[in-house]
């Protein structure tokens, strides 16, 4: 694997490959990888000639400095991962490689998407991932990118900024990797403890009702279902739940036949923040 921490060498490096008609895939990451991440790079392998992945923890999506301070970092274990999955590029730059002097992010809008569910909770995050997302992209130039499901308005955003300025690339979303407990695979999970993390397998249990409830209860009912699980929860703490409409990410209240509609959960257990989501048609 060729490991490089400069974009311009990259970038050289890329643009060879792509002289040659090379496909690339990519796969942006924050680090601390797991099976989840393994899982995009093993689709990205089946559909390109080389696989991408950055490892790059963004200040600028981060709403607290302590959540900053304490994202996990393990880069030496992540490199083996890569190895051991013949991954072909790993970029590896530093803040003021990305930022340069002003490590600041560009504002956006993405017709009201960021404005919802996490876009209420975390100030400026989206700016920030839009801004590292769109650097990146004009550095690698991939042909196909790969984001997991689990940050789905994520996903929806990054969609929607390819389109807002026409870059040349598609974004698939992958489905979420669970556990086999079904807890969903995330880079915060390791910082739970033991307790936390067995309690965590609730919401995915909670979601997976919520789906079967979903033919039968109002929206209204449903939500006040959820609330209700987690009210006297001794370990995990309920941030919102909200049915959404899968494209504007809005919250619905009354459902609609040709519709899709995502339910979307955060939930805190003990100081780590966890989101799931599940498909409700
Ligand atoms: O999902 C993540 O890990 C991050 O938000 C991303 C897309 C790598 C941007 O920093």
């Amino acid at each position: 694997m060729d490991i490089f921490t400069e974009k311009l060498t990259l970038k050289t490096h890329l643009s060879k490959l792509k002289a040659q008609n090379k496909t690339i895939g990519f796969i942006p990451t924050m680090g601390a990888l797991h099976k989840g991440h393994l899982s995009l790079i093993k689709k990205a392998q089946k559909k390109n000639d080389i696989v991408v992945v950055s490892i790059f923890v963004n200040p600028t999506q981060f709403d607290k400095a302590e959540d900053l301070i304490n994202y996990p970092k393990t880069l030496e274990n992540d490199i083996q991962l890569l190895q051991s999955v013949a991954c072909n590029v790993l970029f590896h730059p530093s803040v003021k490689e990305v930022y340069g002097k002003n490590t600041v992010s560009e504002k956006f809008n993405f017709d009201g998407l960021e404005h919802e569910m996490e876009g209420k909770y975390r100030d400026g995050h989206f700016d920030g991932v839009g801004t590292v997302v769109k650097t990146l992209f004009e550095i690698v130039n991939p042909d196909t990118a790969y984001f997991g499901q689990k940050d789905f308005q994520q996903l929806q955003i990054i969609k929607k900024m390819v389109k807002q300025n026409r870059l040349p690339l598609k974004v698939k979303g992958c489905k979420i990797f669970r556990e086999k407990n079904g807890l969903a695979m995330s880079s915060r999970n390791a910082r739970l403890s033991k307790e936390h993390r067995a309690a965590a397998t609730f919401i995915y249990k909670t979601l997976k009702k919520t789906k079967k409830r979903f033919h039968t209860k109002s929206v209204n009912e449903i939500c006040d279902w959820v609330t209700n699980q987690f009210k006297n929860h001794p370990l995990l703490q309920l941030e919102y739940f909200t049915i959404a409409d899968e494209k504007t990410l809005k919250t619905i209240e009354i459902k609609e036949s040709d519709k899709k509609y995502r339910a979307f959960i955060a939930v805190f257990a003990g100081e780590i923040r966890l989101i799931d989501n599940i498909p409700l048609r």
